[in-house]
């Protein structure tokens, strides 16, 4: 997937330029010119034979990138470098065949300068990519995945990442300090000039900015010389996920032989604390409602895209979400943009294994020589965002039970005190007895994952220490999919058996896993803990928990013993999957699907999160044929106070919430309409209805979402009154007219092997949805048909 996206602003010098048009990209002897972000994996197609674990894709493989720089004799006057933001993985650069450097770990952001090779004329750059198989439990993607930019700076200017802004808030005052670092080839008298602005969102095409404070400091800087400017503002605006205010630092270097260069760091004012009993955000305590995320966007694969991000934080804010993790590494630095722009708090993490391996050439293997260099990577390019608030220095590391091992956390937690005191460390922790023992203080946040009934006793030990749920949850289910009978414990919502799809009862999880719902309790009980990340506010590619297990794919276990054990086991299931691998490639522990599509739960989360959205959510659907007669249990989920049901308008009785779920378990199936009627306050607050479907006969499309480039069209399946046919796969035909083109069709069913770069698909339980670039002005209309359906026309 070449995607050649738009990007939006980090802290940057004004030489840079972004350089990810009309790269050379071989493998396996076949060349092509394309643009970046480039995921080669994604492009290609699914193969049962591959792991599912990272998605049934070829994203392995070494590879090359090699593009032309011209470079003009003032060029050479000025310091150049090529920026990274991410390499899968493994990369070295090459400038006219000589090494520059490169990088091994693919989520981090890292520069090579080039001046020592660079001539005047054309110069010749190449990437070299080493991608390893066995290196990841999730789809890894392959390639430059996120954007590559080319910086010319004076020979004196801020250095790369040089600038490190923080903020104190007092009295309605605040004092914002910017810490310099220069880079110059020799001590010399500099004067460096900061203004503070912050800028009216752009109208009519102009964008009017406000200087709020000015610092000027002449001072004798040598190579690596770091000074600090600070600025006094009156009633600053603060930063917070509702008010997303941000400022600009633009600092102007002025050297002693007249050269100027400009250097701009976007950062907000606000204060972030961890206290004992929970965190705060400017002084008012506030619930970290957050969900973790993958770096893929689903049929874009690794790719990064800010249209795709920015519609998929648009779904989660309308979810009451306010916090994200970047599970398990370094995320693309515009997602932290976004997140500074859109209002989201941010746990970056660095890495999923320390020196314990999970993977044969995981991060494990790269730890000793270069985890200081990922971890100060990670710092220095992400600690000006308002909205990072945590470090997470690992998740799940094997070391957490191991004591001759808790200097590597500590040293971890050292680091990033030393490279930002103004933000505490925090790591994604299983292991149930680590929290009781000193692992649990070198770390400053304590994070669980998945033992949410450890919270309290957690702090009777450790009354001091923040706690909070890292990792929760980790529900799996399958949009628009329901099995009968709905039984309550976990492991029920699944056979090993085709179609390989959870039940969406939102009850199912994986031993070490639970139910939303199960989670909330003991939050609820423990006041102190300061919020949850739920495993995942989307599906993504890989670790198709439950399905994971393929009996072929010798790696899914670690020793002989453990394979022996499961090939026991499904001696019994019958042919299904004893000698054939499972079809599964992407995960269901979405909130959403993998399409973007909100599966039930998108509304338990809401009723919890933003309580004051007057909802109420049915389910399952109401269209089964067979059942008539049949006890058909259905849940709704809202944040009033009682309910009532009516099926065909016959009440199935009033209800009291407990928890955010009401349920209705002895509802006998009909076809027709099943209602709720919702209130709040002793006032009718909000309704859901759920109708039988008829035989499919249109498909109707919507605009999901419209960004600066992509378009989003989401299809259903529909009766012909307009009713959602909820378990309607026909081949769906996506076609366009105009300026634009077929980027990526999706359904979001995780056992799909369609490619997506397919421009037809099987719908799937009633929707699918197609990616669309525009490639000029005008209009463009696109269209979707099915053999014997209505064809759907969407203009854009
Ligand atoms: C956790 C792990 C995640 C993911 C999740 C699935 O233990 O940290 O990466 O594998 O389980 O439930």
């Amino acid at each position: 997937m070449a995607l050649g996206s738009a990007v939006c602003a980090s802290a940057q010098p004004a030489g840079r330029e972004n350089w990810n048009k009309g790269w050379r990209f071989s493998k396996d002897g076949v060349s092509r010119t394309l643009n970046l972000p480039h995921d080669w994996g994604v492009e290609g197609v699914f193969r049962q034979e591959y792991p599912g674990e990272t998605g049934k894709l070829a994203w392995w493989g070494q590879a090359s990138y090699v593009k032309e720089l011209d470079v003009t004799a003032d060029d050479l006057r000025k310091d150049l470098r090529l920026e990274v933001d991410g390499a899968m993985s493994c990369a070295t650069v090459l400038v006219n065949g000589h090494d520059a450097g490169g990088w091994a770990y693919g989520y981090s952001s890292w520069a090579v300068p080039l001046n020592a090779w660079l001539r005047e004329g054309t110069n010749r750059i190449e990437i070299k990519l080493d991608n390893k198989a066995e290196s990841s439990r999730w789809y890894p993607g392959g390639g430059l995945y996120r954007n590559v930019w080319l910086t010319r700076t004076a020979r004196t200017s801020v250095d790369h990442w040089g600038t490190f802004i923080t903020t104190k808030v007092e009295d309605g005052r605040a004092t914002v300090y910017q810490q310099v670092t220069l880079k110059t080839d020799r001590p010399q008298i500099v004067c460096v000039t900061t203004r503070i602005l912050y800028q009216d969102p752009v109208k009519d095409g102009r964008q009017v900015e406000h200087v709020v404070a000015e610092t000027r400091s002449v001072t004798e800087a040598a190579p690596g010389h770091t000074l600090i400017q600070d600025f006094a503002l009156q009633h600053p605006r603060l930063w917070s996920p509702e008010t997303p205010q941000l400022y600009i630092a633009r600092t102007v270097v002025e050297s002693a032989d007249g050269t100027t260069d400009q250097y701009e760091t976007p950062f907000g004012i606000r204060t972030a604390e961890f206290r004992a009993d929970g965190f705060y955000l400017n002084g008012r305590k506030t619930f970290l409602k957050g969900v973790c995320l993958h770096h893929d966007a689903g049929a874009l694969g690794a790719a990064w895209n800010e249209d795709a991000w920015v519609r998929r934080l648009l779904k989660l804010k309308e979810m009451g979400c306010n916090a994200i993790r970047s599970s398990h590494n370094p995320p693309a630095p515009e997602l932290l943009d976004l997140c500074d722009r859109m209002g989201f708090l941010v746990m970056d993490e660095l890495t999923d294994t320390w020196t314990y391996p999970k993977k044969e050439n995981g991060y494990a293997s790269l730890f000793d020589r270069w985890v200081e260099k990922d971890l100060v990577a990670m710092i220095h390019r992400d600690r000006n965002h308002p909205s990072v608030i945590l470090w997470s220095i690992g998740n799940e590391c094997g070391e957490q039970g191991d004591p001759t091992k808790w200097y590597i956390p500590r040293l971890l937690t050292q680091i990033c005190h030393r490279e930002d005191p103004t933000r505490p460390t925090t790591a994604g922790n299983d292991k149930p007895k680590a929290a009781f023992t000193d692992y649990a203080s070198t770390i400053d946040v304590y994070g669980f994952n998945y033992k949410p009934h450890l919270y309290r006793e957690f702090k009777a030990k450790h009354p001091e220490q923040p706690v909070l749920g890292s990792e929760t949850s980790s529900t799996v289910s399958t949009r628009g999919y329901y099995r009968f009978p709905v039984e309550q414990e976990k492991g029920k919502g699944w056979t090993m058996d085709p179609p390989f799809q959870v039940s969406s009862y939102d009850l199912y999880a994986p031993g070490w896993a639970s139910s939303p719902d199960y989670e909330w309790q003991f939050e609820d009980q423990v006041p102190e803990c300061a919020g949850e990340f739920v495993w995942t506010g989307y599906d993504y590619l890989g670790e198709p928990t439950p399905f994971n297990m393929d009996p072929s794919v010798l790696t899914n276990f670690h020793t002989e013993e453990e394979k022996e054990a499961y090939r026991k086991m499904v001696a019994g299931w019958g042919q299904a999957i004893a000698d054939v691998p499972l079809p599964s490639r992407s995960s269901y522990f979405g909130i959403m699907d993998l399409a973007g599509f909100p599966k039930d739960r998108f509304w338990l989360y809401q009723a919890r999160w933003a309580p004051e959205v007057p909802m109420a959510h049915i389910l399952p659907h109401w269209t089964w044929p067979g059942r008539e007669g049949e006890v058909t249990p259905v849940h709704v989920y809202s944040a009033g106070d009682t309910a009532e049901l009516f099926v065909n308008g016959v009440s199935q009785g009033r209800q009291v919430r407990q928890g955010y779920r009401f349920v209705w378990d002895q509802v006998v199936y009909a076809p027709g309409k099943v209602e709720v009627v919702v209130w709040k306050n002793g006032r009718k607050w909000a309704s859901d209805a759920v109708r039988t479907a008829g035989e499919a006969a249109r498909l109707v499309g919507r605009v999901d979402y419209s960004g600066k480039e992509l378009a989003y069209v989401a299809i259903d399946v529909t009766d012909r009154v307009g009713t959602l046919v909820p378990d309607a796969c026909p081949e769906i035909a996506f076609s366009v007219k105009g300026p634009a083109e077929i980027v990526a069709t999706d359904a979001g069913d995780p056992t799909s092997h369609v490619p997506f770069y397919s421009h037809t698909l099987p719908a799937f339980n009633g929707k699918a949805s197609v990616i669309v670039r525009r490639t000029g002005p005008g209009t463009v209309t696109v269209s979707a048909q099915s053999k014997g359906l209505k064809t759907a026309k969407i203009k854009l």
